[in-house]
């Protein structure tokens, strides 16, 4: 049979489930109710998912409040940019600003104090990961994303960007101090 013919019975799809049908849908159902229920459990116990809040806003004003912090809190500057890394006090609320192709400026943030950590993107997405703590959160434009962040381990983290942003992707890479 042939797809221009019409069907030999008209009503085909009017038949009978077969049995291992049924079971096949049993099994991705089941399945299905397993993962939406993971998602909530990874949150609460996972240690990935961080909870995060998130505000409209526009470019210019994120860029406005970050240059804010960092005309108050720059300690010094590292690398060929000279990107200021700023030391905010602890407590505070702190400003990462992500765009083709850099972070900046550069956090240096105080060992088991809270800060409130805000993200936003100057013009595409991008991803924040943290690096080698398991930390992945989206960087959107428009959006002002904040997550409560207390560091627990010093050292030098590595920022890198996670999502694919165009021809300097793999150069979208900054630190974190925690000490
Ligand atoms: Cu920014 Cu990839």
């Amino acid at each position: 049979m042939s797809s221009i013919l019409p069907p030999a019975r008209r009503i085909w799809w009017k038949e009978p489930v077969e049995k291992l049908e049924v079971w096949w849908i049993v099994i991705a159902f089941a399945w299905a109710l397993v993962l939406f229920f993971m998602m909530p459990y990874w949150h609460v116990f996972g240690k990935q998912n961080l909870s995060n809040e998130a505000y409209r806003i526009s470019a210019e004003h994120y860029q406005k409040k970050t240059q804010a912090m960092v005309d108050k809190y720059t300690v010094r500057t590292e690398t060929e940019q000279n990107i200021p890394v700023v030391h905010p006090p602890a407590g505070s609320d702190v400003y990462l600003i992500a765009r083709l192709w850099s972070w900046w400026p550069i956090l240096e943030l105080e060992h088991g104090q809270k800060y409130r950590l805000h993200l936003s993107s100057l013009d595409y997405q991008h991803g924040f990961s943290l690096q080698p703590e398991n930390v992945n959160l989206q960087v959107v434009p428009g959006y002002e994303m904040v997550v409560t962040v207390t560091p627990n381990k010093n050292g030098t983290f590595a920022i890198v960007c996670n999502e694919y942003c165009g021809i300097g992707h793999h150069q979208m890479v900054s630190r974190m101090y925690v000490k």
